[in-house]
């Protein structure tokens, strides 16, 4: 031993030798990051508005009772935990395109979407990215101004330059729809466009029915491509409306991939539960994109999780479950515009003169405040209450129990910079 340890001496240098200090470090993630603060901070009341979580109105991420009934049956099933092909459940899939495509879709009845489960919505966008790098590597990917700063990372770390368009107004907190539209009328054809039917996250601002409209025709007669993020499916206006526009454009017959997400509209955040799908022109070229989606999963991560896609696939392609679960996510939906209604009455009362319009008007699980980076500082500090530097405040974290300091906290803040 003493020996063999002697020998080592000979060929292993005592000083470590260092191959990755000349990395930059990661300046964190400001959405997890912020998450984390608060639940460093020890304010009494303090509200944490800055995470696309669903809370229930005790405050709680809820087990929807839909999922719970899936999970007790996984849980009794004895099963091996098996690997899923790399496509994924072939139950969870078909659920993706009802969800998202409708039941009685065309294009899913011809065999012409090719849908994968994917780890998340995130993976989903990932995924496709990779898919569209091997199909149009000199392609720009256009995201909305302003964005979820993950789309930037994910399509530029796909290898693709990355641009904005504009999207919101500042000044009236609403659609800067012409400016947009002035934007996308002068991309070069086969750009790939990103997009939000429902719930646009971070300004939950969304087109008219009446915009998609010119969005879709002007997307159609410049051949650009659109990628739909929707990861709030059933949290806007429900879950057949907020896919209006996935399947308007469907309809028109443009090629288009849609990534969406069952993180919150199942409350299923950590089984990473996502599709992809790509709406293509027939059905032999979507047996060709399918084949390529798996050889971007295989050589990603193989194949999906096998729990989380049973459970989406339980409660989805059981006909009472279903329904329940429509009905829990109809109640998240209202809860969170009660709150939105609540706010907007009781500003009226504590700030007159603030037009807190933007509170009823924008939906989804995100508003856009445009308060400034001393008035979030101010509320952080003083008042314990946490909403990222965006000024993008995620509503599901204010209850019955809460709305009250918010927006006193608002008052103190707003009021303090109108003084
Ligand atoms: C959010 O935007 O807060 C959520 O989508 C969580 C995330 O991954 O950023």
């Amino acid at each position: 031993m003493a020996a063999t340890r002697a020998t080592r001496r000979h060929i292993i240098s005592y000083r470590h030798n260092s191959m990755f200090e000349h990395l930059q470090p990661y300046a964190g993630d400001p959405i997890f990051g912020l998450n984390d603060a608060f639940h460093r901070n020890t304010h009494p009341k303090k509200v944490n508005l800055t995470i696309g979580l669903y809370y229930d109105d005790q405050g709680r991420i809820p087990v929807l009772q839909s999922v719970e009934t899936v999970q007790r049956r996984l849980a009794d099933d004895p099963s091996p935990r098996v690997y899923l092909p790399m496509e994924g459940l072939a139950a969870y899939r078909q659920a993706v395109q009802r969800v998202v495509f409708g039941s009685d879709s065309q294009a899913v009845a011809q065999g012409r979407v090719a849908t994968i489960q994917t780890l998340g919505g995130t993976g989903a966008l990932k995924v496709g990215a990779d898919f569209l790098h091997l199909a149009y590597p000199d392609s720009e990917v256009w995201i909305s101004d302003p964005a979820w700063d993950n789309h930037h990372a994910i399509f530029g770390g796909a290898g693709f330059k990355t641009r904005s368009y504009p999207y919101y107004d500042p000044a009236t907190k609403g659609l800067a729809f012409d400016a947009m539209m002035d934007c996308l009328r002068n991309l070069p054809s086969r750009t790939i466009v990103l997009l939000h039917p429902c719930c646009h996250n971070p300004t939950g601002v969304d087109l008219s029915h009446e915009q998609w409209g010119e969005v879709i025709a002007l997307l159609q007669g410049r051949g650009l491509i659109p990628f739909l993020d929707i990861a709030y499916q059933g949290l806007g206006d429900g879950m057949e409306e907020d896919a209006y526009a996935v399947r308007t454009m469907v309809d028109a017959g443009l090629t288009v991939l849609v990534a969406n997400s069952f993180s919150k509209n199942l409350s299923i955040y950590g089984e990473r539960c996502g599709g992809l799908s790509v709406v293509c022109g027939s059905a032999q070229e979507a047996d060709l994109v399918l084949g390529q989606l798996k050889s971007m999963v295989r050589r990603n991560y193989s194949s999906a999780p096998w729990h989380g896609g049973h459970i989406v696939a339980g409660v989805l392609n059981d006909e009472l479950l279903h329904a329940r679960w429509l009905k829990e996510v109809a109640d998240m939906r209202v809860r969170m515009a009660e709150m939105r209604r609540q706010v907007h009455q009781q500003l009226a009362t504590k700030l007159p003169g603030y037009d807190a319009d933007y509170f009823v008007n924008q939906r989804g699980m995100f508003t856009y405040s445009g308060l400034s980076r001393e008035q979030l500082l101010a509320l952080r500090e003083r008042h314990g209450v946490y909403i990222i530097d965006s000024g993008r405040i995620a509503v599901p974290g204010l209850n019955t129990g809460n709305v009250d300091h918010f927006t006193d906290a608002l008052a103190d803040v707003i009021g303090e910079s109108a003084r």
